[in-house]
């Protein structure tokens, strides 16, 4: 464990139901805000847009929507999207949607009132300074995007996704509205729930934990793993739903402290070359990646069980990690997404180009507990094959 520790937070942040009266707080403070409603197609058509809408034209908030981001962009599609936008007269911007609405409004935050590009941010993220206020809605039970200080971006000269990272990606205002998740789908509240969890428990077994990463990493974990499949059979219990949403945000603040790691590095290049949506192929690793470091992080697992599953009785260490790790697989079976890699097109004649990518992945790796080889990885990839 580090012997400094720190947390990363966004400025304020609100969780319940009826919140719009806190982002109209907010953007009072602000004095005759100019507001980008930044959005996607899904969340409109979802009727998700609307109530910001109404209470903009209700409070008489000049805004201007753009919804026309895709899931999971690259970071030429935002640069391009910028050009549209920059264009608008705003100094707020209020985005609602999952990860890919949030990281690009980040990053919009970012290229706003310079001459950067996202390409200039990922070659050196240092140039990165916020030019506009922002309020984050997520809508998915999710990334943690809220609360990270990450944009993912896919680069497809490479046929990968990285992150860039910059304190100044840190949000003004979060609204955690459990009217958002209410009605989001099973198979995007599977899937993005267990994003969340592996930023909880990667962050957890992660070589850089610290004492105040662990704390959100724990509550994350522990309101995820006990919430998630009920949140996935039963889409009206609602206090699952909230749970899944308060897990995700600890488990982005986690990721501001800590950080994600052998399930996260092996990932990307998944959704970069064969565009796995990113809770799937985090899915399709988790437990792959857990057994593998297990050896590293067995003790740290076993704090888990000790915490989550408190009843479930004695055992010895080794025990306990396999019984985490078997709960793992048991969510991600229970919540049926889909994990058979053949049915994305992954052959194993991609093996070579899977490992190489996944050990570019630095950043990301120098955070695991194990040091890991080629060989380590490609038994990884191997096993989900
Ligand atoms: N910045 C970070 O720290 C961080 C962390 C993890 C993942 N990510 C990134 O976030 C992206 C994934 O984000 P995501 O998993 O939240 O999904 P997403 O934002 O890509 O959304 C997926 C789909 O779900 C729809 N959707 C979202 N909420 C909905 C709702 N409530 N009702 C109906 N439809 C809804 C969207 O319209 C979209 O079509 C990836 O690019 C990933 O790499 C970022
Ligand atoms: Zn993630």
């Amino acid at each position: 464990m580090s012997e400094q520790a720190f947390l990363k937070l966004p400025q304020r942040v609100y969780l319940g139901e009826g919140l719009l009266d806190n982002l109209g707080a907010f953007l009072k403070t602000r004095k005759n805000a100019n507001v980008l409603l930044f959005t996607d197609k899904g969340l409109q058509k979802a009727g998700l847009v609307q109530p910001l809408e109404n209470y903009f034209k209700e409070n008489e908030v000049q805004y201007q929507i753009e919804a026309e981001i895709k899931p999971e962009p690259s970071y030429i599609e935002i640069d391009e999207l910028f050009q549209k936008v920059s264009k608008f007269n705003f100094d707020t911007i209020v985005a609602i949607g999952g990860g890919s609405v949030m990281d690009a409004a980040k990053l919009i935050s970012l290229l706003l009132h310079t001459n950067l590009s996202v390409k200039d941010l990922i070659d050196d993220p240092t140039k990165a300074q916020k030019h506009c206020a922002t309020v984050f809605i997520p809508t998915t039970a999710g990334t943690g995007s809220e609360a990270t200080i990450n944009a993912i971006v896919g680069i497809p000269e490479k046929q990968v996704k990285s992150g860039i990272v910059s304190d100044a990606m840190l949000p003004d205002l979060v609204l955690l509205d459990v009217d958002n998740v209410k009605n989001l789908p099973k198979a995007i509240l599977a899937s993005s729930a267990i994003d969340a969890l592996s930023h909880c428990v990667e962050c957890f077994t992660a070589k850089n934990a610290t004492v105040m990463s662990d704390g959100v990493a724990l509550l994350g974990a522990k309101l995820i793993f006990k919430n998630i499949v009920k949140a996935y059979q039963d889409p009206s219990d609602i206090k699952a739903r909230e749970a899944l949403q308060l897990g995700a945000f600890y488990g982005g603040v986690a990721i501001t402290a800590s950080g994600t790691n052998i399930v996260h590095a092996l990932s990307y290049p998944l959704g970069g070359k064969f565009h796995i949506a990113h809770g799937v192929s985090n899915a399709i690793l988790f437990k792959a990646g857990m057994e593998a470091n297990k050896p590293a992080i067995k003790d740290r697992l076993a704090i888990l069980y000790d915490n989550i599953w408190p009843q479930a009785g004695r055992k010895s260490t080794e025990e306990k990690a396999d019984f985490v790790i078997d709960k793992i697989a048991e969510v991600v079976k229970e919540t049926e997404i889909p994990t058979d890699l053949k049915k994305f097109g992954v052959k194993a004649s991609d093996l070579d180009f899977l490992v190489d990518s996944a050990l570019e992945q630095k950043r990301l790796l120098s955070h695991n507990m194990k040091k890991l080889s080629r060989k380590d990885i490609e038994m990884v990839y191997k096993s989900v094959m």
